[in-house]
């Protein structure tokens, strides 16, 4: 049973967070108002949102189906994790193919279908576009690495070690060691912020950008609304590979500490952005373009923006609010107050919840107020002038659940880490809609990551009939 008391509590601390904000800043550019002001982007994380043939791993057909209930829901967009041809290392944020589908979630025509029967619900659709990075087996990437002189020998961060075993730099990869990969037939390492199999590309060959410009035509002119440009402060390094400065203590891979200055959010990169958004310009219909911005402060945010001039991304990530590391009024108030004041009437982009960080209660909950907390974030999300950002299950309370033993843990990063790091598994459960096998989520009673414990009582079905429920109180 839900405790009111409590919960008039918390809403009184979003009430009080809010209260200090300012009147709105002039919104830009003058005059115009396009849908992506008022909107709720709803992440789908397509492995486990629902599985239309019973392999146990969602899929497009699955989208498909359940695009009545996001429409009921008052879903704007979908901003579907990537579902290329993959190794699936990385979960598919590692892409062998980049105009293609993965077979273990359809086909183009499936595709195709899924943007049909969502447009048709006033439903937009965003792809995710992985930029900084291709698979191992991208064929780019083979072509790369079979030798110094090949014609895409440079589309790639390819350097000479410093002797023997010894990699160019102290440079880490952030899921853990160094991030120089030693490669036999050129003799020579090459850069991997992510995994081993995730090759940064060089976006100082213009050949590269040109490619992926195209790319990213290849789904506009598909009709998809636009992207999440993944992990984008990524995409440049700095050429001198100076060392990254070491500092106190070790991260959770046993690593020393580090700056990540040289390896992230180089100025350089807002020219490509600038690029990008000349292009996407160019088609009718208000196409958008979302950032993943993990920045250090507000100032930074408002250059991913363009500032005054708003020509780059027109939603970069707000990440100082929904990441904001204590359940504090003040501390929020702060961070709202920044993102009216402190980006140019820009329009922030508020985001509690993602694939990759645990859910908030996990992260905010002290275990007895959960559901408060939840709603009172929630209120924070969808009231103030934020386009709203959730993520599949948020609106069901979905729990967070960690895997409890090594053996269990399917994203890599929760193996290299175990037991300080145990990856991104907890977050990424199937969707719970019924009280059936698998939650409704799979006629399979083997699903890729297991159906959380809870969902006997959590899930859709159930939340409809309760007037209480989080799935009332979102619609609400
Ligand atoms: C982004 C994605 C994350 C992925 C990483 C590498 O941060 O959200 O899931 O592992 O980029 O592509
Ligand atoms: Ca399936």
């Amino acid at each position: 049973m839900r405790n009111n008391y409590l919960f008039a509590g918390c809403l009184a601390l979003a009430i009080t967070a809010l209260a200090g904000v300012r009147s709105m800043a002039p919104s830009a550019p003058a005059g115009a108002d396009p849908w992506w002001k008022h909107a709720v982007i709803y992440e789908i994380y397509p492995r486990s949102f629902q599985d239309s043939n019973g392999d146990g791993i969602g899929d497009l057909n699955g989208i498909t189906r359940r695009l009545d209930y996001l429409q009921e829901l008052g879903v704007d967009a979908i901003w579907i994790a990537p579902i290329y041809p993959s190794p699936q290392v990385d979960f598919g944020y590692d892409i062998s193919d980049y105009e293609n589908i993965d077979p273990k979630y359809g086909t183009l025509a499936d595709f195709d279908r899924l943007l049909a029967e969502a447009t048709k619900r006033n439903i937009r659709v965003l792809m995710d576009a992985v930029m900084n990075h291709t698979s191992d087996k991208h064929p780019w990437f083979i072509e790369s690495a079979s030798s110094r002189t090949n014609p895409k020998a440079d589309w790639y961060i390819w350097r000479n070690g410093k002797g023997p075993g010894k990699p160019p730099n102290n440079w880490l990869s952030t899921f853990g060691h160094s991030a120089w990969q030693y490669n036999p037939k050129r003799d020579q390492y090459y850069y991997h912020y992510f995994y081993i199999q995730q090759p940064d590309l060089n976006w100082r060959n213009f050949e590269v950008e040109t490619a992926m410009i195209n790319m990213l035509r290849f789904w506009l002119d598909k009709g998809v609304i636009g992207f999440r440009l993944d992990a984008v402060p990524t995409l440049f390094e700095d050429p001198t590979l100076q060392n990254e400065e070491t500092l106190a203590g070790k991260n959770k891979f046993g690593d020393p500490n580090q700056e990540t200055k040289l390896q992230e959010n180089l100025p350089e990169v807002h020219g490509v952005i600038r690029r990008m958004r000349a292009m996407i310009n160019t088609y009718p219909g208000d196409r958008v373009l979302v950032g993943e911005t993990y920045l250090p402060n507000v100032t930074e945010l408002d250059k991913w923006y363009g500032g005054a001039k708003h020509d780059e991304l027109e939603l970069p990530m707000d990440m100082q609010v929904g990441f904001e590391p204590k359940l504090d009024a003040h501390e929020f108030r702060q961070r709202i107050n920044d993102a009216e004041t402190k980006i140019h009437g820009n329009q922030p982009l508020f985001v509690f919840d993602n694939h990759d960080n645990p859910r908030t209660a996990f992260r905010y909950g002290d275990g007895v107020h959960n559901t408060a907390i939840d709603k009172m974030l929630a209120a924070i999300l969808f009231t103030t002038r934020s386009t709203a950002m959730m993520y599949y299950g948020d609106e069901i309370e979905m729990p967070t659940t960690p895997p409890t033993s090594k053996d269990q843990v399917r994203d890599p990063i929760g193996i290299t880490g175990w037991p300080k790091e145990k990856g991104r598994d907890g977050e990424r459960t199937p969707m719970q809609w019924n009280a059936s096998t698998s939650a409704g989520f799979s006629t399979n009673p083997r699903t890729w990551l297991p159906v959380a414990p809870d969902y006997k009582q959590v899930n859709v079905e159930i939340e409809s009939k309760d007037p209480n429920s989080m799935l009332n109180w979102y619609k609400s």
